[in-house]
């Protein structure tokens, strides 16, 4: 037992709760409940924590402190540091980021016959995706459809997604799980085959399509495998530090660096694909985050700094169960499906305060309440937790249910001493997701000409909240979306003289606009020596 004596006697509360608590069916909040809930406690409406941009496409609108500070960044080169004139790489389709988004638009475009090339700061494979839980939505089954799908995911994201990107994420879906299954994807299944789906926060049906808990890692080990099986060149450790457009303003390239060497080098190409992934390693309030090291918005920084708009910039998803307990594991995360097979979120009196699948951004925001102004959190060395009892899960379900459907769980709290079988654990909300990021079309190309995105990076699909599931699923559809269309376009692209002038541009509005500062960006790394605490 790990718990320290204040832990200790709240868990005596919880479990003498339990037989109650797992007899109850907390009601949903009402929609006004829900928008007062949101608006005192959520971190998206902190307006201390959010700035106006002094300049560029978003000139005037909000985004968070952090984000603000690269957007209007110095760039880490000047164009005169850069011979445009030999690029050291010439491709039909440029893809930066070696995630599920990046694989899946180079697999495409790979099959239509272009000359791809992926470049990652990292690894391939070292994504958001990789640490994906939960699972992937999906409408393929009898009593579900796309348009409940889109009804779901509507409302849950607040009624602001863009209405033809949701549309095809929900239509392309069913293909989707298709395509992944055939590619080698082990989804979860019933004796007779079938696919086994559960709910998610926000969801009418259970369409959530999952390996275990560790449904990101299967899926992107399939599409790695088939990257590396196609022979689709991978430069990895190696950085985009600024895009390069032609003398027509289109998007012609980028410009890398080794990240070991630092030497720089020049990527032409016909069409380029941004899928660099999300921002949680800006810890933006503080909060920690279930993201990967190379999470550091870099394509929103990268494209703004180009001229590409961004849509909804200022909403971020704070995931309801993020580890609060113990220090090792903070803020990674504890996925959603432990509550979709039965654990409930309960306080340290041992009470139920809300319905354990309400959406992520109240649940998130509800926690963040019985924390705070209600005093009913479990004091850690971090701030608060919440307790996730997930010894219901196999009183409802009966034994063994935690190994089979959540085995990475239990691995993650037992190497720390906690048996989730038998103790509840301790969750907080941690920085998971950003909604916002750079405004596409429905064939995925940005503002800019040739410059397409998908995955995290792109902004709108889901609205101003995202459900659980349908970000595996949007790197899928989107991904292989713009590998579509980047190499279709690459076919009728002929590339001008390469140039960097758009630098010179954004540093005189930046002096115009008056800003000073010493940040560089893109960031590229998370930076631990200015992290603040959660509270
Ligand atoms: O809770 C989770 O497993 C996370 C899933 C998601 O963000 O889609």
């Amino acid at each position: 037992m790990y718990f320290d004596p204040i832990m200790q006697e709240s868990i005596k509360k919880v479990e003498a709760a339990r037989e109650a608590n797992i007899r109850m069916d907390p009601r949903r909040m009402t929609a006004e409940e829900k928008d007062v809930l949101l608006k005192t406690y959520h971190p998206d409406y902190k307006t201390a924590e959010f700035t106006e941009l002094k300049m560029g496409p978003n000139k005037g609108g909000k985004v968070p402190v952090e984000l603000a500070e690269l957007l209007q960044g110095n760039p880490r080169i000047t164009p005169e540091q850069v011979d445009l004139t030999k690029p050291d790489y010439d491709v039909d389709v440029l893809i930066i980021g070696g995630g599920g988004a990046g694989a899946s638009a180079a697999i495409e475009a790979h099959q239509n016959g272009a000359n791809v090339m992926i470049v990652t700061k990292l690894r391939i494979g070292d994504a958001n995706t990789m640490m994906a839980e939960g699972g992937i939505q999906a409408a393929d089954k009898p009593g579900d459809s796309p348009a409940q799908h889109y009804l779901d995911a509507f409302g849950g994201g607040h009624f602001a997604a863009q209405k033809d990107l949701l549309y095809k994420l929900v239509n392309d879906a069913p293909e989707a799980i298709r395509w992944l299954s055939e590619l080698g994807v082990e989804f979860d299944k019933a004796p007779d085959g079938t696919m086994i789906t559960t709910h998610g926060g926000g969801t009418s049906r259970k369409r959530m399509h999952a390996a275990k808990d560790y449904s990101g890692a299967e899926i992107m080990r399939t599409l790695r495998d088939e990257v590396l099986n196609r022979q689709i060149p991978v430069v990895d450790f190696t950085s985009v530090i600024e895009l390069i457009k032609d003398e027509s303003g289109c998007c012609a390239g980028a410009v890398l660096q080794n990240m070991e060497t630092k030497e720089l080098l020049v990527a032409k190409a016909k069409t380029v694909i941004m899928a660099t992934g999300g921002a949680g390693r800006l810890h933006y309030q503080g909060f920690p985050t279930s993201n990967h090291y190379g999470a550091t918005a870099d394509g929103l920084v990268l494209a703004y700094r180009a001229g590409a708009r961004l849509l909804y910039p200022e909403t971020l998803q704070y995931h309801p169960t993020g580890a609060a307990f113990p220090a090792q594991i903070y803020g990674a995360l504890v996925t959603e499906k432990v509550r979709s097979v039965g654990a409930m979120l309960v306080n340290a009196n041992g009470e139920v305060f809300m319905n354990p699948l309400e959406t992520r951004d109240v649940s998130a925001a509800s926690i963040i309440r019985e924390c705070t102004d209600r005093g009913n959190g479990v004091p850690t060395p971090e701030g608060f937790g919440i307790w996730l009892d997930t010894p219901m899960i196999e009183i409802k379900n009966g034994t063994g249910t935690i190994e089979k459907r959540i085995p990475a769980m239990m691995r993650m709290f037992a190497k720390h001493g906690i048996d989730i079988r038998k103790e509840p654990i301790l969750i907080y909300p941690t920085l998971h997701y950003q909604n916002g990021g750079l405004k596409i079309t429905d064939d995925g190309q940005t503002d800019i000409e040739n410059l397409y995105a998908a995955g995290e990076v792109v902004g709108g699909i889901h609205g101003r909240n995202r459900l659980m599931g349908n970000s595996l699923l949007d790197i899928i559809v989107f991904g292989r979306n713009a590998g579509r269309h980047a190499s279709q376009k690459a076919k009728e692209v002929s590339v001008g003289q390469l140039t960097l002038d758009h630098l010179n541009a954004f540093n005189q509005e930046r002096a115009n606009a008056g800003i000073t500062t010493d940040t560089l960006s893109p960031r590229l790394l998370p930076d631990y020596t200015r992290r603040r605490n959660t509270l």
